[in-house]
């Protein structure tokens, strides 16, 4: 045997040793152990973030903060800094970044969408209104690019600064399709915007503050793409399948708003005539008229739309796993092989 050879296969004991070493999985309560710390945290940035000289801005603020929220976008933030052994604050920071801005979409969203509920209460723009509501979204846009300018660097600005404008332009696109029946295409792009983008960007911002090669950030920048496509998908099902209770917002609002997502993208493309006009009646008045929620079920479940989108989502999270697959064996990398997992098993 060569010296080439031995060293090889010395290699691949010493790798398959440390696989073997290490359990193969993680659960979300090894995870959330993993970030506890971090995220308790981000809780007290935020509330230091949203503190206004200005009394409405303040409670909107600490409204939205004490609704909760899964922080998914942060933690994967943390865990994508995490991967690069980072220690700083920084990653805190932008954490509070990212979710300020997620929490300002969805204060402008609801205003938009005139929903009513938001994380089982009643939506900030039910409690202000909408004036108020638009200001504070504004105003938090704003506040979380002040805790951004704090890292003095001009990618990390680029980046959400680009991120702002897909995620509004996302918005806008869905405001002139609403009602009309859109292609697969379409509404990919639109979930890449209001979703994918944002969970992408808080991957590639956690490889940016750990000094990660252009080739690891542009990875972990594929990984939450897919995983954010993927998040949408699934919200999308849910909206049409789920309880109220368990959502915290009600369901079949895509339809009431004038959605297409993509169970029922899906099942136009097979349908009969009296299937999508039921489909295109709910979408043109805005409201369950003649129609119900049950029926529209029914349709989906005749021609497996909601299993395609299921699929679809499993490939995208599957994706999202194989993208991170060069990166060496850690806690961390497991945190984020589990989460697309999560994601596409998730009940809210
Ligand atoms: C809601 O996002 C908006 C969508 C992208 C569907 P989340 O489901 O992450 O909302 P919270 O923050 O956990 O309430
Ligand atoms: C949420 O969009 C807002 C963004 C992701 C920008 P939706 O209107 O589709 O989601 P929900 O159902 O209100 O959370
Ligand atoms: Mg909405
Ligand atoms: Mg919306």
């Amino acid at each position: 045997m060569s010296q080439r050879t031995l060293r090889k296969a010395a290699e691949v004991a010493e790798k398959s040793r440390i696989i073997l070493s290490a359990p193969a999985v993680i659960n979300g309560k090894e995870i959330f152990d993993l970030l506890r710390e971090d995220l308790a945290a981000l809780e007290e940035e935020f509330g230091r973030d949203t503190v206004s000289g200005v009394r409405a801005i303040t409670e909107i603020g600490e409204y939205l903060r004490a609704g909760g929220g899964k922080r998914i976008r942060p933690a994967l933030l943390l865990l994508s800094a995490k991967l690069f052994d980072y220690q700083g604050r920084g990653a805190v920071k932008l954490g509070a970044v990212v979710e300020i801005i997620h929490t300002a979409t969805l204060v402008h969203d609801d205003i938009i969408d005139e929903a009513k509920t938001r994380r089982g209460r009643p939506a900030a723009n039910t409690q202000w209104g909408n004036s108020k509501c638009v200001l504070a979204g504004d105003w938090l846009y704003m506040q979380a690019f002040k805790v951004a300018v704090q890292e003095r660097n001009f990618r990390i600005l680029d980046t959400l600064i680009e991120l702002t404008q897909q995620m509004v332009e996302g918005e806008l696109l869905q405001m002139e399709k609403l009602g009309k029946l859109i292609t697969l295409d379409e509404h990919f792009d639109l979930i890449y915007r209001k979703t994918a983008c944002l969970f992408s960007v808080c991957m590639r911002l956690g490889a940016i503050l750990g000094g990660a090669s252009v080739e690891q950030e542009a990875a972990l920048g594929q990984y939450g793409h897919d995983l954010g496509m993927a998040f949408q998908i699934v919200d999308d099902v849910l909206d049409l399948t789920a309880s109220e209770d368990v959502l915290g917002k009600p369901v079949a609002s895509d339809l009431r708003e004038g959605k297409v997502t993509m169970a029922v993208i899906h099942a136009l493309q097979g349908c009969e005539a009296d299937e999508r006009a039921a489909i295109e009646k709910i979408l043109q008045e805005r409201a369950f008229n003649g129609v119900t929620h049950g029926q529209i079920l029914g349709i989906l479940q005749r021609y497996g739309s909601i299993e395609a989108a299921h699929d679809r989502a499993a490939a995208y999270a599957e994706s999202a796993r194989e993208a991170i697959c060069s990166f060496p064996d850690s806690e961390v990398k497991r945190a984020l092989l589990w989460a697309p997992e999560f994601v596409v098993a998730r009940e809210k």
